[in-house]
């Protein structure tokens, strides 16, 4: 998590690399489905990750340097982000019973991504970054790593 990174690079980092973990979720589910499972784990936990990270730091500035908050945008993206989670539970409880059946829900979680991340990362993330100086960056990193576990580190309610 270095301090020189933008906003906009750490967060699309992010998305890439948790993208690629699901990637591998249903690449292996068929054949190997312990490994695709370890893979959905370190999905939903990074996904659980980001979502905090994005509510409790992120967008807690932006409301700040904008005044806006209800009817803004991060409003509308906390939204998506309960949809989201909605879709990462149901095919959580997919892998649960070993069932890699999860087709239509797994599809509906990437769409549900793709136009979230996309909103974030083409206005959202930029927008902050101009908004904010470096020092105030770094400090809002520091803040994420500072972030218990227990936070986001959630599987059938167990850590
Ligand atoms: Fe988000
Ligand atoms: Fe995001």
């Amino acid at each position: 998590m270095s301090e020189q990174k933008t906003i906009s690079a750490f967060y699309e980092q992010d998305h890439d690399r948790l993208d690629e973990l699901f990637k591998t979720f249903q690449k292996l589910k068929w054949s190997d489905f312990a490994m695709a499972k370890e893979a959905f784990k370190a999905f939903k936990f990074g996904l659980q990750r980001h979502i905090v990270w994005e509510e409790d730091v992120l967008f807690p500035l932006w409301e700040e340097k904008t005044g806006m908050s209800e009817g803004g945008p991060t409003f509308v993206m906390r939204a998506e982000h309960r949809q989201i989670g909605q879709q990462l539970e149901a095919i959580h409880g997919k892998v649960a019973e070993q069932n890699p059946d999860s087709d239509q829900e797994e599809q509906a979680l990437l769409e549900l991504l793709g136009t979230h991340n996309m909103k974030e990362e083409r206005v959202l993330y930029p927008a902050i970054d101009q908004l904010t100086s470096e020092e105030e960056r770094a400090t809002g990193f520091q803040t994420m790593k500072n972030i218990p576990e227990e936070r986001y580190k959630l599987c059938c309610g167990q850590h």
